[in-house]
Order: C-alpha cells, then structure tokens, then sequence
C-alpha cells in the first residue's frame, strides 16, 4: 500500500464526515444545512483525493453511493433470523380477536403497550453492519435466504453507511422497507413514456424493479428511501444490558439516533382503543402522505412480552397488519368458466373486461364456488366491483344491481366435469364441488405434476406448465412417475423443444432424484401441506415409513397439525393409488437422506455452525446450505468466533479472512464434497 501523509488522511477522514452528516440531514431529517452546490463540492473533493489515493476508498465512503460495475448475478445470503411476515386482520373485529387472543396468551393484571406503524409499501431489507460499517444489504427471498444486493443499498441516501455511535455491536442487522416515494415513482413513468419504455405498474414495483438491478448505477439513479422497522441478528454488544433494547419503540429510537430514517408516524398507543383510533386517522391521512402505505402494523411494544407470546410457521403472534380496504373498481362480467383444479375443485372464474385495480389490469376473477355465486347473486352480463388487495388474487367482492342488462345469464354450474367429463359431486357440508375423475382427469393430473416439479417442491428446471400440458396432452405422462420414463425423441419433437432443452430437461430430472424429504412430502400435493407443514412432519417423524403409518393422533402431536391436517395426511397414505406413485417414484430412484426423527444431537454436524462463503461451483449455495442442514448444522450468514467451519469457494473475500484470523477450520469446496460423499449427500 502506498505511504500516505497523515494530514491528507485526516483530510478524507474530515471530508467523509461532513459529507455523511449532511447525507443525514439531507435524506433522513429532511433539514439540509448546506446548499447542494456546496455539498457537491466537498463530493468532488473526496473523489478527487480517492483517485489520486486508491487506498483512502473505504465501504463508508459517500463516493461509493454513485454504484459501482455490474455484477453477473446476485448471490444468495441465509438470513441468520428468519424474515418472517405478518398476518393480517382486515377489520376492525379481526384486529380485536387478535387483541383478545394476544391478551389471553399474556395473562396480564392490566393492558399493555402496543406500537403503531404504517405499513410502507415497498420491499423488505436485511442491512449488516460489522463494527458499524455496512458490509452486506440482502433482499428477503423466501425469507430464509435471500439475494446479495450491497452495492444497490449503498446508492441509497436514507441508509447510513455507517453507524452513528462510537459502541457499535459486532454485528447488527437492522431490517426496513425500502419504497420509492410517489413523486419518484411519477418521474420515473414519465422518463420511461419519454424514452418510449415500459411504465412501471406501482411504486411497490418499481422499488423491487430497482433494487433488482446488476448495475448498481442504475439503482442509484432512482429515488429510493428506506425505513428502518426492526432488529435482526445482534453480535456483541448486550444493548439490553444498556436499557436500549427493552421496547421496540426504544429500539427504533435508538436507530433513529444511529442514523436511520425511521417512519415519522410510528406512534405508541397504550390500550386497543388507542390502536382503532390511530387506523381511523391514518386511514384519512393515507392519501396525503407522499409514499404509499397499505396498512397499520401492530406490534407489542415491550420485548420481553414479544419474547413470551413467541411465533407461529410464518409470523409472529406480537404483530399483525391490519390492511386498509383494497382498492376497488367497477366493470363488466363478460363470462364464467370452471377450472378444475389438483384436487379436483371445479372453480368458477369470472372473465371481466380488463380494467386497472391495485397497480394492475385484471381480466379474471375467481368466484370461488357456488356458495359465493349465490352470496353475490351475480349473472353474466352484469357490472360488478374487482378487488384486488397487495398480492391476494382478484376478487369479486359486490354487484351492482341497478346497472343489470336485461339479457343477464345465470350461472349455471356444470355437474359434469368440463375436461374429463366424470361426474361433479358436491361434498356435504363443504363449499365446493369436485370432478370425480381423480387420476382420470387429465386437468387434475396436470395441475399434480406441475406442483410436483414446481420450484419450492422438486424444482425441475425447465419443467413449465405449457411442457407439462403437451405432455399430459399427448399422452406421453400420465402421472408423475412418467416423468422419469422419458426419452430425448419424445420430448424433442415437442413444440418449442429441441434436442438441447430436452438433454437439459433429463439432466433435471435426474438430478432432482436426489432431494430431501420435506420436498418430497411437499411434492405430493397432500391437501393443506405446505411447504412449512412438510418440513414439520419430516422432522418429526424422519423418515416416510414412519409418516405413512402414523396415526391421527400421533400426526395431531407435530407442531402446527391439527385435526384437519392429520385427516388429510392420513387419508393420503391410506389410499392405495398413491402408495403405488410413492412406490414407482422410488423406485425410478427418488431418494433423500434419512433423518433422525427430532434427535436433533444424533446428526453429524449437531450442534456446529457453519458459514458459506464464496462461489460454490458444482453445487449452488442453497443446496450446500440445504445438505449442511441436513448434517444437523446451522448455516450462518457471517463469520464470528463462534462458527465452527467455513467452506470457501473461488471469490471468497472477508468472509474467509476473518476465518484465517480468528483461526476457524476452512475447506473448500472439493473437501467439503468429500464430506457430502462421506455422509451419502453427494
Ligand atoms: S414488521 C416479523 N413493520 O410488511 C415482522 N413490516 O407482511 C416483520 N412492512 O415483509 C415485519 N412496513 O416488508 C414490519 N412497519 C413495518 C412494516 C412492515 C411494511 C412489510 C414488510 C414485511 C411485510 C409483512
């Protein structure tokens, strides 16, 4: 490194400095204390110092906001803490049977604290500081792992780079939303007609959009903002010890000194009444505010509480978000078809004339079943109000009798099944009616497979819907075993195929036989078992012989089953037709590894953490994480002293120097395969 004069590393350290705080006052608190003009300047400097100094450059600096080289593809991050979501309530009765429950779980002399915060309408953030640099931004994927999108978050002003304390901890993840405020989102559409380019629907979009960019500088180019809402993993320092950590509105209090903007509406109500009040005043706020939000999230406010009350699969029992109404819109009924789902659902949906709801055009909307077409009283013809509400699929929430055309047609339900023509029979005391055709049906049998190589279940690359429908179709499968039967010929004359994607597709097929049971399980479309269902019953039992026996009692015992699930389960295993599928399935050489059942001490790696880091080139990371898993080890996302081994991959940078230094076993990844192969994982 080249010798530089103590006075010109005073002058970039006094540079950074000023430049951060007025970073802070600008973009945070919203009170600039120097014209831009000024601020520019003193920019220009410290790149000017950085160029002639390569070695001055440090992750902190203001200079590295403006994005860097593209990269090639994201990598992943596992999120130490889960980033779980929220529930919803969508009334005012949901919140107070939310309360009531909270309450009762409690078991409280008195009422307790709630905090009241907007729910920002963007995309959620995992920021790392080390020693209080940012060192790692990642996005929340499915919530256990997510994408590497550092250099994106350092071109976002509102982030610090650094934290504003002189006790950082260790490590402390702070989590956020990031959203692009309406009038960026505006200017962001008019650039995009002006250069003849396709708009954005919403800025919920467009922030994802944006962060999404291998060209950082493109991230930067857009008006971004993220708020801080909450904590991740902390490393270190004990900040309960220091009475920082003992509420969440502490909590934010103490990041918002740390220089995070926090959301200036966040209130603390001291009883449920106060909750219902601050929605109803929210609720006429909403359209002022100059980003979007579409809810209240409630969290209770003390932590020790939130540690009691604990979390459920996905979300935690402190918090709920309490949706403002979906937005709604009019327009016209043109027609109902009947789809006939994987379990045989035959589902009414209403085709409309396309009109823009929630950021989107809608053309379809499901009716669910007949109980609801009759609740609506609705007939084809007649104008209607769409609802699409976030994420949840359009609805057909009311009719508007006075518009009803004369000529309006009654919806009439099929009692023959429209594809394979067996009869429809309606379960008593169940909504909908089903097709009887079971594995007769081709659209039952099409809607199975295409789970079963979706990607959270077997993950078949380059399986799609449409290959799977000319499959089924040409009778070239007729269940999931086929699958594995298939020859290049067959699926190279398929349309849009040749020899290479039909080479590629059997390379899937193959690899995929080995995968593990929660996958398994989750592949074979048992009604009411997720993806977190399946994961509980193949720790539970660990292996399938075990599950296939067990009875309904025994399933009740697995966390998150009740009676619902458990008849399901058991009534899949007790059916001979898919005992034989399994049995076929294994017999192609699906396999996984075995488990031990709950003994969580018998595996290999018990007890031991271990961190990935670098490119692994013969396994993804995600499958990497997923057999380190499977040995019984935690996978973490940073190096500390208490990780046991790091497997470093070509690229491995920090990561695998704090290993060297704080003397932690390292392998890389042909000695890490050797240990799969040890252990039957490879
Ligand atoms: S707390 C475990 N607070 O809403 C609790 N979330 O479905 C995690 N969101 O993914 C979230 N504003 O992206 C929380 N003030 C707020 C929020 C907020 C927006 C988003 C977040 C999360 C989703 C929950």
């Amino acid at each position: 490194m080249e010798e530089i004069d103590q006075s010109i590393l005073a002058e970039a350290a006094n540079l950074r400095e000023q430049l951060n705080r007025h970073n802070h006052l600008y973009y945070v608190l919203d009170a600039p204390s120097i014209p831009d003009a000024e601020y520019d300047r003193l920019l220009r400097l410290l790149q000017k110092l950085e160029a002639d100094y390569p070695s001055l450059q440090t992750p902190d600096s203001p200079t590295q906001r403006v994005g860097g080289e593209p990269l090639k593809e994201f990598d992943s991050v596992v999120h130490e803490v889960p980033m779980l979501s929220l529930d919803n309530a969508f009334s005012d009765d949901e919140l107070l049977e939310f309360h009531r429950k909270t309450t009762e779980r409690l078991k409280l002399p008195g009422p307790f604290s709630y905090i009241c915060e907007p729910k920002l309408d963007g995309v959620a953030v995992s920021l790392l500081y080390q020693n209080g640099i940012l060192i790692r931004g990642a996005t929340r994927g499915d919530g256990f792992t997510g994408e590497d999108i550092t250099e994106n978050v350092r071109t976002i002003n509102s982030i610090p780079l650094k934290l504003q304390t002189d006790h950082p901890p260790e490590l402390l993840e702070v989590r956020g939303e990031i959203y692009l405020p309406k009038a960026g989102f505006e200017k962001l559409n008019r650039e995009a007609v002006a250069a003849e380019e396709k708009q954005f629907v919403n800025p919920r979009n467009a922030a994802a959009g944006s962060l999404r960019q291998l060209d950082s500088k493109i991230t930067a180019s857009r008006p971004l903002e993220m708020a801080a809402y909450s904590l991740g993993q902390i490393v270190g320092e004990d900040l309960s010890e220091k009475g920082q950590l003992v509420t969440h509105s502490g909590t934010l209090a103490m990041l918002k000194q740390w220089g995070f903007l926090i959301n200036p509406h966040m209130e603390v109500a001291t009883d449920i009444k106060g909750c219902l009040g601050y929605y109803q005043k929210m609720s006429v706020l909403r359209n002022q505010l100059p980003y979007e939000i579409d809810g209240i999230v409630y969290k209770v406010d003390d932590l020790s509480l939130q540690q009691r009350l604990g979390f459920v699969a996905r979300a935690p029992r402190w918090a709920i978000a309490r949706k403002f109404p979906a937005q709604e819109e009019m327009t016209r009924l043109v027609g109902v078809e009947f789809q006939v789902g994987r379990t045989g659902a035959v589902t009414p949906v209403a085709r409309l004339q396309p009109v823009f709801v929630g950021g989107v055009t809608v053309s379809n909307a499901t009716l669910h079943n007949q109980d609801e077409v009759k609740r609506l009283g609705v007939q084809v013809g007649d104008t209607v109000i769409v609802r699409r509400a976030g994420d949840v699929i359009p609805q057909v929430v009311k009719v508007v009798l006075e518009k009803r055309p004369e000529n309006a047609q009654k919806i009439v339900f099929p009692d023959h099944c429209p594809v394979c023509h067996s009869p429809v029979e309606k379960v008593e005391g169940e909504a909908v009616s089903r097709c009887s055709g079971g594995l007769v049906c081709s659209a039952q049998r099409k809607q199975a497979i295409k789970h079963y190589a979706s990607r959270k279940a077997m993950d078949i690359e380059g399986l799609g819907d449409k290959l799977v429908e000319q499959l089924v179709d040409q009778e070239l499968i007729h269940s999931v075993e086929d699958l594995y039967q298939l020859e290049i010929e067959q699926l190279a004359n398929l349309e849009r195929m040749g020899k290479k994607s039909a080479e590629n597709l059997l390379l899937a097929l193959d690899k995929t036989k080995s995968t593990t049971l929660p996958r398994f399980l989750y592949a074979l479309g048992i009604r009411e078992v997720g993806e977190a269902t399946a994961r509980s019953l193949a720790k539970h039992f660990g292996e399938l012989s075990a599950l296939q026996v067990a009875s309904q009692e025994e399933l009740q015992e697995v966390p998150d089953v009740g009676p619902i699930v458990a008849h399901f389960v058991h009534e899949f295993f007790n059916q001979e037709d898919n005992l034989k599928v399994i049995e076929g399935l294994c017999h192609c050489g699906v396999h996984w590894p075995a488990l031990e059942a709950d003994n969580d001490n018998a595996l290999p790696l018990s007890g031991q953490t271990w961190v990935l880091t670098g490119t692994m080139e013969v396994m993804g990371r995600s499958e990497a994480k997923e057999k380190l898993q499977l040995l019984g080890a935690k996978v973490s996302g940073s190096v500390s002293a208490k990780t046991d081994c790091v497997v470093a991959g070509p690229g491995a940078g920090s990561k695998l120097k704090k290993a060297q230094e704080l003397q932690i076993s390292i392998l890389d990844e042909s000695a890490f395969l050797d240990l799969l192969k040890d252990n039957n994982l490879f």
